[in-house]
């Protein structure tokens, strides 16, 4: 119920330009670690791309046909060579291994059954060379802001955006929390002043708890190796915003 989202890659960017510290994260993880480098979900390269141009082999691996272009595009504007491949982070088979496999900005939460969460690990660890790591990043779910979830269009200022034809672009928000699924269910409204819901979307993003993250991660024969809460390497306390986890083959 995503993939419309990712249909319009120039919209995307100008939504989540992304945020220099976790490129600067990846990159650090890539100096550790890389080598050949695989991001899942890789989108429209915002983190493969500065990677690539550090100089390591990257391999992007994505479902959207719109994102995999757009990345293209951007990589070849840099003058950086990395290998696209469009396909499922749940059923992928490269025939090789890598020293670092990243899922980098939520991307892991478009999987959203618990079968499919163990078929990416088991497909990541048969892709892990012999002392690489799987390196990912979701948000720390909040139950406060889940509880807030109740269907009612509102608007997210802080989301707005300059689009270079249309202006400012205003965003708003319905969310409906599905509890037993642990999925969100959004549908997202961009307007201008003239032209109201020039788009709709639907987004559907699963949440994961810190506690189930590591059994997620052990039934496809993953073990956490570090673990934080911000981009900073702080530990992951209850209030962070984020889970970051750095993982090995057990
Ligand atoms: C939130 S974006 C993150 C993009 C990129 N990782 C970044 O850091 O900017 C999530 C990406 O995951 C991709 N995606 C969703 N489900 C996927 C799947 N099953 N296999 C591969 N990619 C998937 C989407 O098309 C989208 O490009």
């Amino acid at each position: 119920m995503s993939g419309q989202f990712y249909s319009d890659a120039t919209l995307y960017d100008r939504l989540f330009p992304g945020s220099e510290q976790a490129v600067e994260f990846y990159r650090a993880e890539a100096g550790r670690h890389g080598g050949r480098v695989l991001e899942l979900g890789s989108g429209t390269g915002n983190k493969l791309i500065p990677i690539a141009s550090d100089g390591h082999a990257c391999t992007g691996l994505e479902l959207s046909a719109a994102m995999l272009a757009e990345a293209r595009r951007k990589a070849a504007e840099r003058g950086v060579e990395v290998e696209w491949v469009q396909g499922d982070m749940r059923e992928f088979d490269l025939g090789r291994t890598f020293d670092l496999v990243l899922i980098a900005a939520n991307s892991l939460l478009h999987l959203h059954a618990a079968e499919d969460l163990v078929a990416c690990f088991r497909l990541v660890r048969r892709h892990l060379a012999p002392g690489a790591r799987l390196v990912f990043d979701v948000f720390n779910p909040s139950v406060g802001v889940l509880a807030q979830a109740d269907g009612i269009r509102r608007r997210r200022d802080a989301l707005s955006f300059v689009d270079p034809d249309r202006g400012v672009v205003h965003v708003d928000v319905a969310d409906e929390y599905d509890a037993a699924a642990q999925v969100t269910r959004g549908r997202w409204y961009f307007s201008t002043d003239s032209e109201a819901d020039f788009v709709v979307m639907p987004l559907e993003i699963r949440s994961i708890f810190p506690q189930e993250l590591p059994l997620l991660l052990s039934l496809g024969g993953l073990r956490v190796v570090e673990r934080f809460g911000d981009w900073s390497r702080a530990p992951l306390t209850a209030g962070a915003a984020l889970q970051l986890y750095v993982c090995e083959p057990h």
